[in-house]
């Protein structure tokens, strides 16, 4: 069967890489513009990808096609950003100058403005906005691993409708969504947790095993669902458990929350959120993408956000490697009840 075209992937990390490596192994073409240390890799040793099912794929070197720039890349049809949210513009405006009029770009990317943002760096192309349920690892480049469950959503559209079949092929079927801005925030109040565990310093699993952590994570999760049933949106089911239900099953005693919530402790036992990573390299975190998504959808209604607005100003005010107790992150965020 004929693909569509090429694709690129445009910042090939984590999740670029997982998806390149998927799309490569059924026998799509696949150029990752990618940092010189991936390009390296994946020149030299070709990719290794692991599955959630336990599969480890290996591509040979040359399978995937890998370049620093935009400009080494063929022509492609169909664009995955896979760059973190600060990353997003500059991608954009470089996209933007180098591919032709109307070329299909979808967002992969976590928060709910990447791809308006990504539509006002780049006007010229066709942007959709897409959402990863699952988490993958970059053990080191060239070497991805897939660590938790679920399917790639994106936004309905008649030009990602003929890539159904190669991307179901891939392993990874799209679920086409008409209101993908309901899956973004599903998502998003998920992803509430990664701040906690950046702040936290210590393995996902550990973290949720903490039920002092848990609250903190129930109350900025409580804080987002009040704000967007007042703004009208009703945030989509990314999990088997629905939204608005996510803050009571946190603030369980731990021993139920183990018993009620077992997949979402299914996490190897030193996976970490890439927000605790970025923090401790100095890099910029995604906070903004979360928690300042929080505040600004606040404001939108003349509201505010004020547990959100305090851990969007903690992060950064974080010393790197500086760890938190529960207690002592309650009390930052005045959850403790002090002022
Ligand atoms: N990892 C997960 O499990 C997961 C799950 C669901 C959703 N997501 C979301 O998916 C997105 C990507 O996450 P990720 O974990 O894959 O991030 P990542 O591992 O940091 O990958 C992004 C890569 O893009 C590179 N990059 C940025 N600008 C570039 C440019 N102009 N040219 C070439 N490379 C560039 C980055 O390099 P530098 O670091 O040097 O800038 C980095 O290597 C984020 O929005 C994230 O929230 C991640």
């Amino acid at each position: 069967m004929g693909e569509p075209g090429a694709v690129l992937v445009y910042g090939a990390g984590a999740i670029g890489q997982f998806l390149a490596g998927a799309l490569a192994s059924a026998g799509v073409a696949v150029h990752c513009v990618a940092r010189p240390h991936v390009v390296k890799a994946l020149r030299e040793r070709g990719l290794q990808f692991g599955r959630i099912d336990g599969r480890t794929v290996h591509l040979a070197p040359g399978v995937l096609g890998a370049s620093e720039s935009l400009e080494q890349a063929p022509p492609p049809s169909l664009v995955l950003l896979t760059v973190k949210g600060p990353a997003t513009t500059a991608a954009g405006a470089e996209l933007q100058r180098a591919l032709p009029a109307g070329t299909l770009v979808v967002s992969f990317q976590n928060g709910v403005d990447n791809p308006a943002r990504l539509r006002d760096a780049a006007p010229g192309l066709h942007v959709l906005a897409g959402m990863v349920p699952f988490n993958v690892v970059m053990v080191e480049p060239g070497v991805v691993r897939q660590s938790t469950d679920g399917q790639l959503a994106c936004a309905s559209d008649p030009a990602i409708e003929t890539w159904a079949s190669a991307f179901a092929r891939a392993g990874l079927p799209l679920a086409l969504h008409a209101d993908m801005r309901a899956v973004q925030w599903g998502k998003l109040l998920l992803n509430l947790n990664n701040p906690v565990n950046a702040a936290a310093g210590i393995p996902l699993r550990e973290q949720l095993l903490q039920r002092g952590y848990r609250q903190v994570v129930a109350a900025l999760q409580a804080e987002a669902l009040g704000l967007l049933r007042r703004a009208g949106i009703r945030p989509a089911r990314v999990t088997p458990m629905p939204p608005a239900l996510l803050p009571a099953l946190l603030r369980l005693p731990t021993p139920l929350f183990q018993a009620l919530a077992q997949r979402m402790l299914t996490i190897s036992p030193e996976a970490r959120s890439s927000m605790q990573d970025d923090r401790d390299a100095g890099r910029p975190t995604e906070i903004d993408e979360l928690c300042g998504a929080v505040v600004r959808l606040a404001a939108s209604t003349g509201d505010r956000a004020p547990l959100n607005e305090r851990m969007l100003e903690l992060i950064p005010e974080l010393e790197p490697g500086e760890r938190l107790a529960p207690k002592a992150l309650q009390a930052r965020l005045g959850l403790d009840g002090s002022p």
